[in-house]
């Protein structure tokens, strides 16, 4: 059996120093993708160092382009030659369903796109249906094929006044990538509000697209001819300084999170303010400082500028030592509390009804092997296991690699006992 690895961690280390949050991953993923819609070498800076950039470059690489990932620059570099392929084949969209990504911007620049279905995974089933009947009002063509979206549009894309049921990240940034060079006027109403929506449309405007109502729910794009290639600087990832300022809070540390942007994150840290944690914004970023046993905080996962579903199992993980009772409600994947079980054996108290769970904190959580189930139920387990007393192993490490980029240096540095070993497979 061949070793795969896994983290230890024994608990009861508190958390204190600084710490640098890099790129965030759900934006620079589609910025490589918007590369495409550009002829020539588009440069992206603060890209983290993960297997998902990874997974990327090698889907454009696939598609023709030179594409160099440098982790210590922190640099991708990527060359869109003047003709590209435009399949995405099975082996990568199923490492990655972000893949999905490539859909909009080659249809635009090939007039045709194959992606495969990317299915669904741990956190639910996750539809495409906003993203193709979208692409269909623009003229698309999309067939469902051997697992394969088929779309094509011989005559070019045309606008069109969209409107999508959901404020769907992926969707948005389909429409929005196919729309910017399709002839005439588009309006995407509904649109997601992320920060990281906000991240590709400076990008694809500073590429010479023309984009209104960037951060609100309608956007306005007025189609142009074609783009050229630009640097661009990836905004800071919110959810791995929202991991950070819950680390804190549970472990009553005192941390700095640096290059993050507090405006982002503005409900997650009111409410570590509520549960009792000391929130201070700092020029760069913020400080999280805790003294006292976390009091339980209810959370409510909604789109951007709501509480974000990414953040939701690691305030189930700080409810589970806090004092009192806590609702929580899942609004985005319906499979996102399956990590609980793994909870339960840390010890936590946790009971699921539908889309609901009701967190009873406990006083304390016992070390045991848990399994991460994926990138944000894993950094839930870590920061219970941070709490938990003896020793903790949280196995299937890989999920969290693909989301927090120098992880364990970062825990280490900050005073946590974390070590990656080899486990059995
Ligand atoms: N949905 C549909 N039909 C569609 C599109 C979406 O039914 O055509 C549904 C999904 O099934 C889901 C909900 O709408 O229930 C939200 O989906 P959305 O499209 O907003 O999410 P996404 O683009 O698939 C991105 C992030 C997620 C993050 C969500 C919500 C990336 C690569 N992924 O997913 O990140 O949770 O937005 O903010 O950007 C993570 O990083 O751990 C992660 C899962």
């Amino acid at each position: 059996m061949d070793p795969v690895e896994a983290l230890r961690i024994v608990g009861g280390s508190r958390l204190s120093g600084e710490v640098d949050v890099l790129g965030a991953k759900n934006s620079v993923l589609k910025l490589m993708a918007a590369a495409l819609l550009a002829e020539g070498r588009t440069v992206l800076y603060d890209v983290p160092g993960i297997l998902d950039v990874e997974i990327m470059a090698e889907l454009l690489r696939r598609l023709g382009c030179g594409v160099a990932h440098d982790p210590e620059q922190r640099t991708v570099s990527i060359e869109v030659p003047a003709a590209l392929e435009h399949r995405a084949d099975y082996d990568l969209v199923r490492r990655m369903r972000a893949s999905i990504c490539v859909l909009g911007p080659l249809l635009a620049r090939c007039g045709a796109a194959d992606v495969a279905l990317p299915g669904g995974d741990n956190i639910g089933s996750r539809g495409l249906d906003m993203h193709v009947g979208g692409l269909q009002r623009l003229g698309a063509e999309v067939a469902s094929e051997h697992g394969y979206l088929l779309a094509t549009a011989p005559g070019g894309l045309r606008g069109a006044s969209l409107w999508l049921d959901f404020p769907s990240v992926g969707a948005t940034e389909t429409l929005l990538m196919a729309a910017v060079t399709a002839s005439g006027r588009t309006v995407i109403d509904n649109a997601a509000r992320e920060p990281e929506i906000v991240d590709i449309c400076r990008m694809l405007e500073s590429m010479g697209a023309r984009i209104g109502g960037i951060g609100t729910s309608t956007l306005e794009v007025e189609g142009v001819a074609s783009l050229r290639p630009v640097e661009h600087h990836t905004v800071p990832d919110r959810i791995v300084a929202g991991t950070w300022a819950v680390a804190a809070t549970i472990t009553l540390g005192d941390v700095r999170v640096r290059r993050a942007r507090a405006e982002h994150l503005e409900i997650a840290l009111d409410k570590l303010a509520t549960a009792g944690a000391s929130v201070e914004v700092t020029d760069d970023g913020f400080r999280v400082r805790m003294e006292t046993r976390p009091s339980a905080v209810d959370i409510v996962t909604l789109p951007y500028p709501g509480f974000p579903t990414d953040l939701q199992p690691q305030f189930i993980a700080l409810n589970s030592v806090a004092e009192g009772a806590a609702l929580v409600t899942e609004n985005l994947f319906e499979a996102r509390f399956r990590f609980v079980h793994e909870l339960a054996r840390l010890g936590a108290d946790v009971h699921t009804e539908g889309h609901h769970a009701i967190v009873r904190g406990r006083e304390r959580l016992s070390g045991a092997p848990v399994e991460a189930t994926d990138i944000r139920a894993g950094a839930g387990l870590v920061l219970a296991g941070l709490v938990a007393e003896g020793e903790t192993t949280v196995h299937e490490v890989h999920h969290i690699d693909r989301g927090y980029s120098g992880f364990v240096a970062d825990l280490r540095r900050l005073g946590a006992d974390v070590t990656r070993v080899g486990v059995p497979s």
